[in-house]
Protein backbone atom coordinates (compact mmCIF):
# COMPACT_ATOMS: atom_id res chain seq x y z
CA UNK A 1 0.00 0.00 0.00
CA UNK A 2 1.38 3.21 -0.89
CA UNK A 3 2.01 6.37 1.46
CA UNK A 4 -0.91 8.10 0.16
CA UNK A 5 -3.23 5.52 0.04
CA UNK A 6 -2.40 5.06 3.74
CA UNK A 7 -3.26 8.26 4.49
CA UNK A 8 -6.71 8.88 2.43
CA UNK A 9 -7.25 5.33 4.48
CA UNK A 10 -6.47 6.59 8.04
CA UNK A 11 -8.51 10.20 7.23
CA UNK A 12 -11.95 8.18 5.83
CA UNK A 13 -11.46 6.02 9.20
CA UNK A 14 -11.38 8.72 11.27
CA UNK A 15 -14.31 10.17 9.43
CA UNK A 16 -16.48 6.45 10.17
CA UNK A 17 -15.45 6.73 13.18
CA UNK A 18 -15.96 10.50 14.36
CA UNK A 19 -18.72 11.45 12.07
CA UNK A 20 -20.64 8.46 10.01
CA UNK A 21 -20.68 6.03 12.82
CA UNK A 22 -21.91 8.20 15.58
CA UNK A 23 -24.70 9.92 13.50
CA UNK A 24 -25.93 6.50 12.98
CA UNK A 25 -25.82 5.54 16.16
CA UNK A 26 -27.76 8.28 16.78
CA UNK A 27 -30.01 7.01 14.62
CA UNK A 28 -30.32 3.69 16.44
CA UNK A 29 -30.45 4.57 19.64
CA UNK A 30 -33.24 7.17 19.15
CA UNK A 31 -35.31 4.51 17.46
CA UNK A 32 -34.28 1.47 18.54
CA UNK A 33 -36.96 -0.04 20.53
CA UNK A 34 -39.18 -2.16 18.75
CA UNK A 35 -38.85 -4.32 16.00
CA UNK A 36 -36.11 -2.29 14.05
CA UNK A 37 -34.66 -5.08 11.76
CA UNK A 38 -32.69 -2.75 9.61
CA UNK A 39 -30.89 -1.10 12.74
CA UNK A 40 -29.86 -4.48 13.90
CA UNK A 41 -29.07 -6.01 10.80
CA UNK A 42 -26.44 -2.82 10.32
CA UNK A 43 -25.32 -3.21 13.37
CA UNK A 44 -24.50 -7.10 12.71
CA UNK A 45 -22.98 -6.72 9.17
CA UNK A 46 -20.54 -3.40 10.26
CA UNK A 47 -19.76 -4.07 14.07
CA UNK A 48 -20.46 -7.60 14.72
CA UNK A 49 -22.29 -7.43 17.09
CA UNK A 50 -25.61 -9.12 17.44
CA UNK A 51 -28.78 -7.43 19.22
CA UNK A 52 -32.11 -8.67 20.04
CA UNK A 53 -35.67 -7.27 19.22
CA UNK A 54 -37.18 -4.43 21.62
CA UNK A 55 -33.67 -4.11 22.98
CA UNK A 56 -32.68 -0.49 23.62
CA UNK A 57 -29.73 2.04 24.47
CA UNK A 58 -26.66 -0.03 23.26
CA UNK A 59 -24.09 1.66 22.25
CA UNK A 60 -22.30 -0.11 19.47
CA UNK A 61 -19.12 2.01 19.89
CA UNK A 62 -18.99 0.43 23.89
CA UNK A 63 -19.21 -3.14 22.90
CA UNK A 64 -16.75 -5.33 21.68
CA UNK A 65 -17.10 -7.50 18.33
CA UNK A 66 -18.66 -10.87 18.21
CA UNK A 67 -20.35 -9.76 21.40
CA UNK A 68 -24.41 -11.22 21.16
CA UNK A 69 -27.07 -9.43 23.13
CA UNK A 70 -30.37 -10.88 23.08
CA UNK A 71 -33.67 -9.54 23.22
CA UNK A 72 -35.63 -7.14 25.26
CA UNK A 73 -32.68 -5.82 27.05
CA UNK A 74 -32.53 -2.17 28.73
CA UNK A 75 -28.84 -0.63 28.83
CA UNK A 76 -27.86 2.03 30.55
CA UNK A 77 -25.42 4.87 29.90
CA UNK A 78 -21.26 4.54 29.78
CA UNK A 79 -22.14 0.54 29.50
CA UNK A 80 -19.20 -1.62 28.27
CA UNK A 81 -19.50 -5.00 27.30
CA UNK A 82 -16.93 -7.54 25.70
CA UNK A 83 -14.69 -5.29 25.16
CA UNK A 84 -11.86 -7.47 24.06
CA UNK A 85 -8.71 -7.89 25.88
CA UNK A 86 -5.14 -7.17 24.59
CA UNK A 87 -2.66 -9.81 24.76
CA UNK A 88 -0.52 -9.77 27.36
CA UNK A 89 2.47 -12.27 26.41
CA UNK A 90 4.37 -10.20 23.47
CA UNK A 91 7.11 -7.48 25.08
CA UNK A 92 4.22 -4.88 23.76
CA UNK A 93 0.98 -5.21 24.36
CA UNK A 94 0.39 -2.52 21.70
CA UNK A 95 -1.46 -3.43 18.36
CA UNK A 96 1.23 -2.94 16.26
CA UNK A 97 2.41 -6.27 16.61
CA UNK A 98 -1.07 -7.67 15.53
CA UNK A 99 -3.14 -5.29 13.12
CA UNK A 100 -1.40 -4.22 9.75
CA UNK A 101 -2.91 -0.76 9.65
CA UNK A 102 -0.27 0.55 11.93
CA UNK A 103 1.56 -0.10 9.33
CA UNK A 104 4.13 -3.13 10.72
CA UNK A 105 2.91 -6.14 9.31
CA UNK A 106 1.73 -6.72 5.89
CA UNK A 107 -0.92 -8.95 6.89
CA UNK A 108 -3.50 -9.09 10.41
CA UNK A 109 -2.04 -11.31 12.74
CA UNK A 110 -4.42 -14.03 14.55
CA UNK A 111 -4.36 -13.26 18.59
CA UNK A 112 -5.92 -15.88 20.82
CA UNK A 113 -7.62 -13.61 23.14
CA UNK A 114 -10.87 -13.11 25.14
CA UNK A 115 -13.39 -10.82 23.02
CA UNK A 116 -17.04 -10.32 22.73
CA UNK A 117 -19.72 -11.15 25.88
CA UNK A 118 -23.04 -12.88 26.14
CA UNK A 119 -25.87 -11.31 27.34
CA UNK A 120 -29.45 -13.27 27.49
CA UNK A 121 -32.65 -11.94 27.02
CA UNK A 122 -34.72 -9.94 29.33
CA UNK A 123 -31.43 -8.14 30.99
CA UNK A 124 -31.22 -5.09 32.72
CA UNK A 125 -27.58 -3.40 33.04
CA UNK A 126 -27.50 -0.13 34.94
CA UNK A 127 -24.95 2.73 34.31
CA UNK A 128 -21.53 2.34 33.76
CA UNK A 129 -21.52 -1.27 34.41
CA UNK A 130 -18.72 -3.01 32.71
CA UNK A 131 -19.12 -6.94 31.59
CA UNK A 132 -15.35 -8.29 30.58
CA UNK A 133 -15.11 -10.07 27.39
CA UNK A 134 -16.14 -14.04 28.09
CA UNK A 135 -18.55 -13.54 30.34
CA UNK A 136 -22.28 -14.57 29.66
CA UNK A 137 -25.30 -13.18 31.75
CA UNK A 138 -28.26 -14.84 32.07
CA UNK A 139 -31.52 -14.31 31.46
CA UNK A 140 -33.48 -11.54 33.23
CA UNK A 141 -30.87 -10.93 35.28
CA UNK A 142 -29.76 -7.21 36.80
CA UNK A 143 -25.93 -5.45 36.43
CA UNK A 144 -25.55 -2.82 39.11
CA UNK A 145 -25.25 0.55 38.47
CA UNK A 146 -21.14 0.87 38.06
CA UNK A 147 -20.28 -2.99 38.46
CA UNK A 148 -17.64 -5.03 36.93
CA UNK A 149 -18.83 -8.04 36.07
CA UNK A 150 -15.70 -11.06 36.01
CA UNK A 151 -17.63 -14.06 35.50
CA UNK A 152 -20.91 -15.51 34.22
CA UNK A 153 -23.92 -14.00 36.08
CA UNK A 154 -27.19 -16.36 36.55
CA UNK A 155 -30.41 -15.67 35.39
CA UNK A 156 -32.70 -13.80 37.33
CA UNK A 157 -29.56 -12.81 40.06
CA UNK A 158 -28.64 -8.89 40.78
CA UNK A 159 -25.20 -8.62 40.45
CA UNK A 160 -23.19 -5.54 41.84
CA UNK A 161 -19.72 -4.14 42.72
CA UNK A 162 -16.35 -4.61 41.84
CA UNK A 163 -15.70 -7.01 41.16
CA UNK A 164 -18.93 -7.90 40.72
CA UNK A 165 -20.52 -10.09 43.11
CA UNK A 166 -24.32 -11.36 43.90
CA UNK A 167 -26.13 -9.45 45.85
CA UNK A 168 -30.17 -11.27 45.98
CA UNK A 169 -32.50 -13.28 43.37
CA UNK A 170 -35.17 -10.92 41.43
CA UNK A 171 -37.46 -13.69 42.46
CA UNK A 172 -37.97 -16.85 44.63
CA UNK A 173 -36.26 -20.55 42.97
CA UNK A 174 -39.72 -21.54 41.86
CA UNK A 175 -40.40 -18.39 40.46
CA UNK A 176 -36.93 -18.01 38.57
CA UNK A 177 -37.61 -21.63 37.83
CA UNK A 178 -40.50 -22.06 35.92
CA UNK A 179 -40.14 -18.49 33.99
CA UNK A 180 -37.45 -19.62 32.79
CA UNK A 181 -39.13 -22.86 31.41
CA UNK A 182 -41.68 -20.43 29.69
CA UNK A 183 -40.04 -18.80 26.29
CA UNK A 184 -42.03 -15.41 26.17
CA UNK A 185 -38.99 -13.78 24.20
CA UNK A 186 -39.34 -15.55 21.67
CA UNK A 187 -43.38 -15.11 21.16
CA UNK A 188 -44.58 -12.70 18.58
CA UNK A 189 -46.14 -9.69 18.93
CA UNK A 190 -49.98 -10.49 18.91
CA UNK A 191 -49.21 -13.22 21.59
CA UNK A 192 -46.93 -10.67 23.74
CA UNK A 193 -49.86 -8.01 23.05
CA UNK A 194 -52.12 -10.72 24.75
CA UNK A 195 -50.09 -11.45 27.72
CA UNK A 196 -49.17 -8.09 28.22
CA UNK A 197 -51.46 -7.53 31.30
CA UNK A 198 -50.37 -10.83 33.17
CA UNK A 199 -46.50 -9.71 32.59
CA UNK A 200 -47.13 -7.30 35.63
CA UNK A 201 -47.38 -10.11 38.36
CA UNK A 202 -45.12 -13.11 37.72
CA UNK A 203 -47.44 -15.40 39.73
CA UNK A 204 -50.27 -14.60 37.54
CA UNK A 205 -48.33 -15.27 34.28
CA UNK A 206 -46.97 -18.45 35.62
CA UNK A 207 -50.61 -19.54 36.78
CA UNK A 208 -52.68 -18.30 33.31
CA UNK A 209 -49.48 -19.86 31.34
CA UNK A 210 -49.63 -23.63 32.93
CA UNK A 211 -53.22 -22.90 32.28
CA UNK A 212 -53.22 -22.73 28.33
CA UNK A 213 -54.51 -18.78 28.34
CA UNK A 214 -51.10 -17.32 27.34
C1 LIG B 1 -28.93 -3.00 41.56
C2 LIG B 1 -30.12 -2.13 41.89
C3 LIG B 1 -31.19 -2.32 40.84
C4 LIG B 1 -30.65 -2.64 43.24
O1 LIG B 1 -31.72 -1.87 43.63
P1 LIG B 1 -32.54 -2.26 44.96
O2 LIG B 1 -33.25 -3.56 44.78
O3 LIG B 1 -33.39 -1.10 45.32
O4 LIG B 1 -31.38 -2.57 45.99
P2 LIG B 1 -31.07 -1.93 47.42
O5 LIG B 1 -30.88 -0.48 47.33
O6 LIG B 1 -32.09 -2.47 48.36
O7 LIG B 1 -29.65 -2.57 47.73
C5 LIG B 1 -29.49 -3.94 48.02
C6 LIG B 1 -28.02 -4.17 48.35
O8 LIG B 1 -27.27 -4.00 47.15
C7 LIG B 1 -26.29 -2.98 47.31
N1 LIG B 1 -26.22 -2.25 46.06
C8 LIG B 1 -27.22 -1.56 45.44
N2 LIG B 1 -26.79 -0.99 44.33
C9 LIG B 1 -25.50 -1.33 44.21
C10 LIG B 1 -24.51 -1.00 43.25
N3 LIG B 1 -24.80 -0.26 42.19
N4 LIG B 1 -23.28 -1.52 43.43
C11 LIG B 1 -22.99 -2.29 44.50
N5 LIG B 1 -23.90 -2.61 45.45
C12 LIG B 1 -25.13 -2.13 45.30
C13 LIG B 1 -26.81 -2.13 48.45
O9 LIG B 1 -25.76 -1.44 49.09
C14 LIG B 1 -27.46 -3.16 49.33
O10 LIG B 1 -26.43 -3.83 50.05
P3 LIG B 1 -26.69 -4.37 51.58
O11 LIG B 1 -27.81 -5.39 51.44
O12 LIG B 1 -25.37 -4.95 51.95
O13 LIG B 1 -27.11 -3.18 52.35
C15 LIG B 1 -29.78 -0.61 41.95
O14 LIG B 1 -29.07 -0.32 43.13
C16 LIG B 1 -28.98 -0.15 40.76
O15 LIG B 1 -27.75 -0.24 40.67
N6 LIG B 1 -29.72 0.38 39.76
C17 LIG B 1 -29.18 0.86 38.52
C18 LIG B 1 -29.74 2.25 38.18
C19 LIG B 1 -29.32 2.68 36.83
O16 LIG B 1 -28.18 2.56 36.45
N7 LIG B 1 -30.28 3.15 36.06
C20 LIG B 1 -30.02 3.55 34.70
C21 LIG B 1 -31.29 3.85 33.98
S1 LIG B 1 -31.77 2.47 32.97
Amino acid sequence: MSRVTGVLRRVARKIWKKVISPCQMALIKATDNVERTKQRNYVKQNYGISVGRFTHGYDVNEIGEGSVIGSFCSIASGVKIGQMNHPMNYVSINPFLYYKDRGMIEEDKAIDIKKGSTIKDDVWIGNNAVILPGVTVGRGAVIAAGAVVTKDVPPYAIVGGVPGHFIKWRFEDDIREKLLDIDWTGWDISRLKRARPYFYEPKKFIKAYEEGIL
